[in-house]
């Protein structure tokens, strides 16, 4: 476990907890919306807890399970590359912490089924994806997620904004469940990466589903020739036409990884000087530096070593989240009949 900072306190102290669905390898929108800022909190002094939401994958992907294991070993190879350290930071499997599906049917019996029937993403994703997911797990997504957080005693929670109504919903979870059994639940709080949006090959949000995405792990002429195939402004056709960057993918990317050339880079692509060819080699030159040392370190890792940091991670969240628990049974008067130590 992490020392805390010296001047801090157990009370003001941060915890930071976030997760991901494994969806096997990850991409650029994964690197710049929430990686890199989980790398960072790694290597803070901040307690960092990062899960690998397994029974989230379930919700929507029951019906096709097969690929779970490599679609979690391809995740985790991807965190560790990106500078998520295990010594520091406690990687685990969702599906690990048994404590986390028994608080989570705790919880579901104060939960009212309307307040998760209004989380938007509930119905945005029964209108993506069809009727054939509104089951009743799925429609406990975002108490699930709670859970996840809870269980450890998150405080900070770095996610993409379109978690935001999750985080809502579960802060009213909390509430309610201290309000009626005692202040046992902290009560979460979102943060926002620098760039939530990153627009994929095709301008729209970058997406493994859409296949439009560049991978971490894709080797630099796969990139190169990501990059190429970008879609741009459609009003520049020839070179000299004037472009508006505000609306070109290519243009978005390049504040992620030419930052000191973006000034520059908005003049000559208005004033027509810049052309999407010149523009695009730019960014792929870019991006592969900026991917290079990642894919190094993504080499240098053995796979086989994944299921023993996902097991000790495990062991540390268990810490936290069978005593979490316990102290839930207990506020909500579930006494145990048998006595059983703490931590079995
Ligand atoms: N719902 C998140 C997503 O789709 C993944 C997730 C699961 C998560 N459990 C979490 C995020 C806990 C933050 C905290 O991206």
């Amino acid at each position: 476990m992490i020392a805390p900072p010296a001047s801090a306190t157990s009370a003001v102290r941060r915890r930071i907890m976030s997760g991901s669905r494994p969806t096997g390898r990850q991409h650029i929108g994964h690197l710049f919306g929430a990686l890199s800022q989980w790398a960072a909190y790694s290597q803070s002094a901040d307690e960092t807890f990062f899960e690998v939401a397994d029974y989230h994958a379930l919700t929507t992907g029951f019906e096709n399970t097969a690929a779970f294991a490599s679609n979690i070993t391809e995740m985790v190879l991807d965190w560790l590359a990106v500078g998520i350290d295990p010594a520091r930071s406690a990687l685990y499997l969702q599906s690990d912490l048994p404590e986390i599906s028994e608080l989570h049917l705790l919880l579901s019996m104060i939960v009212p089924v309307a307040w998760l029937q209004r989380v938007p993403t509930y119905k945005d994703q029964i209108a993506a994806l069809g009727g054939e997911i509104a089951t009743y797990g799925f429609l406990g997504y975002p108490l699930m997620q709670l859970v996840d957080i809870v269980i450890v005693g998150g405080t900070t929670v770095p996610v993409g904004k379109d978690q935001l109504s999750h985080l809502e919903f579960g802060r009213e979870v909390v509430r309610r469940f201290n309000n009626l059994y005692g202040n046992v639940l902290v009560e979460p709080q979102a943060t926002l990466s620098e760039f939530p949006d990153i627009p994929g090959l095709d301008g729209r949000k970058m997406s493994k589903s859409l296949h439009n995405a560049i991978d971490i792990a894709d080797d630099p002429e796969t990139t190169t020739k990501k990059v190429r195939s970008m879609v741009t402004d459609p009003q520049k056709i020839r070179r000299n036409d004037p472009g508006r960057p505000e609306i070109c993918p290519v243009f978005k990317l390049q504040t992620a990884v030419n930052a000191a050339r973006v000034p520059a880079i908005e003049a000559e692509c208005r004033s027509g000087e810049l052309g999407c060819v010149a523009c695009k080699g730019e960014l792929a030159e870019r991006l592969n530096l900026t991917l290079q040392p990642i894919r190094d370190r993504r080499a240098s890792f053995d796979p086989a070593t994944v299921p023993a940091i996902l097991a000790s991670g495990a062991a540390r969240a268990r810490e936290i989240a069978t005593p979490t628990l316990a102290e839930a049974k207990r506020a909500m008067h579930l006494a145990p009949a048998i006595a059983r130590p703490v931590g079995l």
